[in-house]
């Protein structure tokens, strides 16, 4: 759909914004550029509506090249979204929103029709927003309109520059939720541009890492967590974000270390008081050095219960069939697990010794914590200057 081919920019001699730069972008694929602060995402977005001109290379959209376009026209046929949102104040919403398809000379009717049908798309009800002004709406309202204004002339490529940059993070994440679902449905080439790698991992169906305008990786979210190029792409993701491969966690890093035992000479009462007390389904059965002799089952201390037995622990225990210990990975757990009869596995040591337990839940929880920890990273997103943006977008459209 998109195609760069040997494309550089350097807005001042020797120093390169974009250098020999090769990309793909796929019909229908939401692409994200990231990279850090001056990497050349601007510089290779905006050469795609022609705002800006490479010095050298080719840009072609569905194999035409660029260059021999008009540039107004190109630009009414590619939507554009502006950190700072960029709503024309002194306009309504519904002509921000329908101002591309004046440009491009569709009926005052026609344009009415297509308003209200995009503002109902995300909620807006058409007859309270339509004459109203940005003004009047919150952050996270204007910033729909911008997107609704790019979508207004259904054009097949949107170029969306940090969008939801100046939003909180609460109204940024709801507009990241409505724009995946108005991309699932509407299927548009999006080219999107963030510092926000959470952004990207959740938006994207591709990630180009840019680094001192060159691409440094391409791929699938899951193929850059799992699989990141380089090390500065491993520092650029986060290295708590990096997917940990089973094979690299081990079964005591992630262990309960404390489960719930019984002894040989427990009855079946003492045996059931206690998993009553525990919350527990099972006990685990050591003898005085701590060594794993067996598992006793709430449905075996209940059968003694009932039948009035005296038998011990000792005796109504079943024997454990299998176990694990803590130097081996979680790997070699799960496919243990899977075939386990009580949904839990003792982790023991050389010497037989009960060092641990594995439970089916406790398992799934401790590995989504482990191999996704939740981290604050702390980019502060630098807040950028907005003024310049209502300019860009003039010089965009007319
Ligand atoms: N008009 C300009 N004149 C001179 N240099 C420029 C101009 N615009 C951008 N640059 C330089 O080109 C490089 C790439 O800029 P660009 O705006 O593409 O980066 P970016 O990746 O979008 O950065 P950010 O994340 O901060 O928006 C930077 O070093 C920048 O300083
Ligand atoms: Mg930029």
């Amino acid at each position: 759909m998109i195609r760069f081919e040997k494309v550089s920019k350097a807005y001042v001699s020797g120093t390169y914004a974009v250098r020999s730069l090769d990309l793909e972008i796929e019909q229908g694929e939401l692409i994200v550029l990231v990279g850090p602060s001056g990497c050349g995402k601007t510089t290779t977005l905006k050469m795609i509506n022609r705002l800006i001109e490479p010095d050298s290379g080719q840009i072609f959209i569905k194999g035409r090249n660029i260059q021999e376009i008009n540039p107004a026209i190109l630009r009414r046929q590619i939507g554009y979204v502006i950190q700072q949102i960029g709503l024309f104040p002194h306009m309504t919403i519904a002509q921000n929103v329908g101002l591309v398809m004046k440009l491009l000379g569709k009926s005052p009717r026609e344009r009415e029709k297509r308003v209200n049908e995009l503002l109902e798309m995300v909620g807006f009800d058409p007859e309270v927003y339509r004459n109203r002004y940005p003004r009047e709406l919150s952050g996270g309202q204007q910033q729909r309109i911008g997107v609704l204004r790019a979508l207004a002339a259904d054009p097949e490529i949107i170029l969306m520059d940090e969008p939801f940059g100046a939003l909180d993070p609460i109204t940024r994440e709801q507009l990241q939720d409505e724009l995946k679902s108005l991309q699932n449905n509407l299927r548009k080439t999006i080219v999107f541009v963030t510092h926000d790698m959470d952004e990207a991992i959740k938006l994207a169906d591709r990630i180009v890492v840019m680094r001192e305008g060159k691409v440094v990786q391409i791929g699938t979210p899951e193929e850059l967590l799992r699989n990141p190029a380089d090390d500065f792409v491993r520092d650029f993701i986060g290295k708590k974000r990096l997917f940990r491969n089973p094979e690299e966690v081990f079964i005591g890093d992630i262990m309960l270390e404390k489960p719930v035992t019984g002894n040989m000479e427990m009855g079946a009462a003492e045996a059931f008081q206690r998993m009553q007390k525990h919350q527990v389904n099972s006990l685990l059965i050591v003898d005085e050095r701590g060594a794993l002799k067996g598992i006793l089952t709430a449905r075996g201390v209940q059968k003694a219960i009932q039948a009035a037995s005296r038998q011990k622990a000792s005796e109504l225990m079943e024997p454990v069939a299998e176990t694990v210990c803590p130097e081996e990975t979680v790997l070699t757990a799960t496919a243990i697990m899977a075939r386990s009869k009580y949904g839990l596995l003792p982790v023991v040591d050389e010497q037989g010794l009960l060092k641990g337990l594995l439970t089916n839940a406790s398992m799934i929880n401790t590995l989504v914590d482990v191999l996704w920890p939740v981290e604050d990273n702390g980019t502060g997103e630098e807040g950028k200057n907005g003024a310049s943006n209502l300019v860009e977008f003039m010089d965009n459209v007319s």
